[in-house]
């Protein structure tokens, strides 16, 4: 029988032991640090670094602003598993590669994953360095990591997959100074960022903000039952001439911080 599964459950019980270990147990959480954003934890919790290339079943690419290893720790009394960097869909990566750090995190006992972007703002008010808690997301990247998937049911509930309560939690522990607000996030499959009329379309639709990733990670995260919390970090406003990756990723490191403090904030609350 040919086994569909990327990487195969041997590749994952082993990397996931290998969390465990430096987490001195199972993970509690797993979280997964977009574009721009891969440093913004580093001075916050003592961690153990893992780098991707020495996990057996996590693909490796080396986009600037995408460090790729696992930092272990924990923080806040929680067990965590910060994902500095993650594939995408748009260097060619599968549904299933790019839903690796989410299975990784299940399997090395994470119940919760906390998955944060960077993003362009499509909604009126918007602006660059903004927190948007995801409320909800259009997956128009055309993929999901399920089809295929060697289950009898991959016909997963998507309301409210967004967790409620998490949402409720953030907003709970949020300053005025995080400037946190909340919508829909639009996931693509990019790597062009939007024309005029797809900036119009997307507005149309309901999108507040676009990105490319987050979508597949929150459906299988979704299928395997974990509590999701989804953050967008606003770098951008779409339709503004010009929008390049060095901004968007600049835009990420000046905010990390306060993306820093709002996860802190709701770990310590869970
Ligand atoms: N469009 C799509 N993806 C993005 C953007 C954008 O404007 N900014 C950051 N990721």
């Amino acid at each position: 029988m040919i086994d569909r599964r990327s990487p195969n459950d041997k590749l994952l019980t082993h990397d996931a032991s290998r969390l465990e270990e430096a987490a001195g147990g199972p993970i509690d959480l797993a979280i997964v640090l977009g574009s721009g954003l891969s440093s913004a934890l580093r001075d916050r919790f003592a961690y153990v670094s893992i780098p991707y290339d020495t996990l057996l079943g996590m693909p490796v690419a080396s986009l600037r602003g995408h460090a790729g290893e696992a930092l272990v720790g924990t923080w806040n009394g929680k067990r965590i598993a910060v994902f500095a960097g993650r594939v995408h869909l748009y260097q060619g990566f599968s549904p299933l590669q790019v839903t690796v750090n989410v299975r990784l995190a299940h399997t090395a006992g994470a119940k919760m994953v906390i998955l944060t972007n960077a993003a362009g703002g499509l909604r009126a008010g918007l602006e660059p360095g903004d927190l948007m808690l995801i409320s909800d997301h259009l997956n128009l990247t055309g993929r999901n990591p399920l089809v295929g998937y060697p289950h009898e049911n991959p016909f997963v509930d998507m309301l409210d997959a967004y967790s409620p309560r998490l949402r409720a939690i953030a907003k709970t522990v949020a300053t005025p100074e995080m400037r946190l607000t909340e919508g829909v996030y639009a996931g693509l499959l990019g790597p062009t960022y939007e024309t005029a009329a797809e900036a119009h379309y997307l507005r149309t639709i309901g999108a507040d903000a676009v990105g490319m990733s987050t979508v597949l990670e929150a459906t299988f995260a979704r299928f395997l039952g974990m509590g999701i919390l989804g953050v967008s970090m606003i770098t951008n406003i779409v339709g503004k001439p010009d929008t390049s990756h060095a901004d968007v990723t600049a835009q990420g490191a000046a905010s990390g911080p306060r993306l820093a403090d709002l996860i802190g904030s709701v770990l310590h609350k869970l």
